[in-house]
């Protein structure tokens, strides 16, 4: 795992997300805006700062198809997808209900010195 900083902390109030484009391998990078599809060796992740101050990282793309969760409603702790309806935890990346049935990746988030750092996979 590596550490990969997407943004200041305070770029990103209670109840707002953060959607990135990440280039993965040995020395993982944000390129951009998340993609519904982006190139081959990326991967789209969001951060969502809860209202009660909790930081979550998960893959941005639903499992059910390419839309990205990061246009979806934040509520609580979870994002609902807008193509059809199946909400995704912010802890597990598990849907909560169908028809989405397979999870999003998860990468473990911490502030470090004002900003938001996540740990990343070079394949994830
Ligand atoms: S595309 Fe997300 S639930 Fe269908």
């Amino acid at each position: 795992m590596t550490s990969l900083t997407i943004a200041e902390a305070g770029e990103i109030a209670p109840g707002e997300v953060k959607a990135v484009q990440v280039k993965l391998g040995p020395d993982p990078e944000v390129i951009g805006e998340s993609l519904e599809q982006g190139p081959p060796g990326t991967t789209a992740i969001v951060v969502a700062h809860t209202e009660d101050g909790a930081w979550y990282a998960i893959g941005d793309v639903c499992s059910h198809g390419p839309v990205l969760l990061s246009e979806g409603e934040f509520d609580g702790c979870t994002l609902e997808c807008w193509g059809h309806g199946s909400r995704f935890s912010l802890e597990t990346g598990e849907p909560e209900n169908l028809p989405a049935n397979q999870p999003v990746p998860t990468y473990p988030v911490a502030i470090e010195d004002g900003q938001v750092v996540i740990q990343i996979g070079e394949n994830t």
